[in-house]
């Protein structure tokens, strides 16, 4: 493990240099029937050492059932069957854990719905070459948003912000969700103490690595709203983030204080 995290944005001068291991890309779904085909399809084309993983919340819309025909044609195509829906954050644990227990060394996150592009995975897995986790980020520079709402950007701007304050994370966009993390780093970050079930998930894993001296970079991303289905965010899911931030915040202030008091 690294001393002291170190940001990097854009192209990555990492010190982590030991060969990537065989690459899964986990994708969490829920009611993606329309999505699921095309975004396992680019997948394949783009990467196509690469293995992909579905985990399915017992999608109401026959999602999972879509993919087991995708894997049924498909040797580098796997579903993860879940009970049912238990948010972002449980389905992407289940889906590294899995991974890591199957021998995967690279553990990947893309959203179903075309907003990550496959095409792009390329760049995010040569920055990896050279540190423990990669961000898919949309807000350094070469990074946008195509399609996405007014509100939507600021909600996630201000989120990014917050959390960078509140935490002292220096990540541009900390709640992204494509990345591509070594197993060596989650396993080092605790994945197993994360409680996180909805979207603050994305920057519950981001602190932790940070605080435990990971080398994460950022690469510019592309995001594009998608075209098919709906998002599953939702009022729940910003409240929770927002208590939970606030939380972790005040927690290592007072942390801080603490410690300091000793010395
Ligand atoms: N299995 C499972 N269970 N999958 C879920 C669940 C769930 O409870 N909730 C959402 N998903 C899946 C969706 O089906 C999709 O593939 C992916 O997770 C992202 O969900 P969206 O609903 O499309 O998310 P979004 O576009 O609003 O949010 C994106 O941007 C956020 C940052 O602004 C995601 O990438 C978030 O991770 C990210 O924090
Ligand atoms: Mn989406």
């Amino acid at each position: 493990m690294n001393d002291g995290a170190q940001v990097t944005q854009g192209d990555t001068q990492g010190r982590r240099s030991a060969p990537l291991g065989t690459v899964l890309v986990v994708i969490p779904t829920y009611n993606e029937a329309e999505n699921i085909k095309p975004i396992v399809g680019r997948v394949r084309a783009a990467v196509p050492e690469a293995h992909i993983l579905v985990a399915d919340d017992n999608s109401p819309d026959g999602t999972g059932k879509l993919a087991d025909e995708l894997a049924a044609a498909d040797d580098h195509v796997h579903v993860l069957h879940r009970k049912g829906k238990e948010g972002l954050g449980a389905a992407y644990l289940a889906g590294f854990r899995w991974g890591i227990d199957h021998g995967y060394g690279v553990l990947v996150e893309m959203d179903a719905d075309g907003s990550h592009q496959p095409e792009e995975l390329p760049r995010l897995l040569t920055a990896l070459g050279g540190a423990d986790l990669v961000l898919g980020s949309r807000w350094i520079p070469g990074g946008r948003v195509v399609n996405w709402p007014k509100s939507r950007e600021f909600l996630s701007r201000g989120g990014s912000t917050y959390s960078r304050l509140m935490l002292g994370v220096p990540i541009r966009d900390v709640t992204g969700g494509y990345r591509a993390f070594r197993k060596e780093t989650l396993e080092g970050l605790g994945m197993e103490e994360v409680a996180s079930a909805g979207y603050c998930f994305q920057v519950d894993l981001a602190w932790r690595a940070h605080k435990k001296g990971f080398h994460v970079v950022e690469v510019p991303i592309t995001f594009v709203e998608r075209e098919l289905g709906d998002s599953k965010m939702s009022r729940n899911i910003v409240v929770e983030a927002l208590w939970r931030v606030t939380t972790w915040g005040i927690g290592a202030r007072v942390e801080r204080l603490r410690g300091g008091r000793k010395s």
